[in-house]
């Protein structure tokens, strides 16, 4: 199958800069209409996968957990509902996270930052937990902002990344078909941004495989690196634990 890749958004020819900002842009853009974006593109199933992140967030001790790219806080408030938890979602866009601050006006609150996950500005060993939820594919440098991952968790904290990932073969006629004819049409029907929805689909398709992801986790310096498909690949969980290290300048 041969697929017809947007041109107009040129993301992969631009300065790191650039990109940062049209990524900013897309999610800015899409803000309002994003999450009911998620439920239609994945129908709801997007949604279990974050309870299996959680799931495995609830067998760890507690404190302080930091939902990288954590948009309208989704992660942020499935990990609440475990008392052990505080939250602090840190994400690029005030837009999604002034989306998930004003949806959830009566729920308690996360905390939330405004940052790059490249450049956290959160403490070495200040976190718990860490948790990115789809947006390691957005990072315009995903092996800083897993370095970053590493910097602030203290030792033997654990990060646990949810991501798009590398489906089944058999899977693939079918799941190329629903992205690259489905999902941009409700893209422009629903968000009226066919083009965002694009760079999503071109994003999912450059991130690296299961394997690969795993290998940069091990780069990063986390130690008991492992992974677990979720609907055939189609999503993926990875986790790994930060070592007791010498401090480096990350
Ligand atoms: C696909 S959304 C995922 C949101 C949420 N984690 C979820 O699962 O619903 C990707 C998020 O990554 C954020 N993002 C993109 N680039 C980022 C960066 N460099 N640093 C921090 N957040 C970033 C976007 O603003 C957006 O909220």
């Amino acid at each position: 199958m041969t697929h017809k890749l947007s041109t107009s958004f040129g993301f992969h020819q631009v300065t790191p800069a650039e990109r940062r900002r049209r990524v900013r842009a897309v999610f800015d853009d899409v803000a309002r209409r994003y999450d009911l974006m998620n439920d239609l593109m994945s129908f709801g199933i997007h949604r279990l996968w974050k309870r299996s992140l959680a799931a495995m967030a609830a067998a760890l001790p507690g404190g302080l957990a930091v939902d990288l790219a954590g948009g309208t806080g989704d992660v942020a408030r499935l990990l609440m509902r475990e008392d052990k938890w505080r939250v602090l979602v840190c994400d690029a866009s005030p837009a999604m996270m002034e989306t998930g601050r004003d949806g959830a006006a009566q729920s308690p609150q996360p905390g939330w930052v405004a940052a790059e996950g490249e450049k956290m500005p959160l403490a070495d060993d200040a976190a718990d937990l860490v948790t990115i939820a789809f947006g390691l594919r957005n990072m315009s440098d995903p092996e800083a902002a897993l370095s970053q991952c590493r910097r602030i968790l203290k030792p033997g904290g654990r990060f646990i990344c949810l991501e798009f990932s590398r489906p089944h073969a058999l899977l693939r006629p079918f799941y190329d078909l629903y992205s690259f004819q489905v999902i941009p049409r409700l893209g422009a029907w629903i968000a009226g941004n066919p083009d965002a929805y694009q760079y999503l689909i071109e994003s999912i398709r450059r991130f690296p495989k299961q394997e690969d992801l795993a290998g940069m986790l091990r780069e990063a310096g986390f130690e008991e690196v492992a992974y677990r498909n979720l609907f055939f690949g189609v999503a993926c969980l990875h986790w790994g634990t930060a070592p007791a290290r010498v401090r480096d300048s990350a």
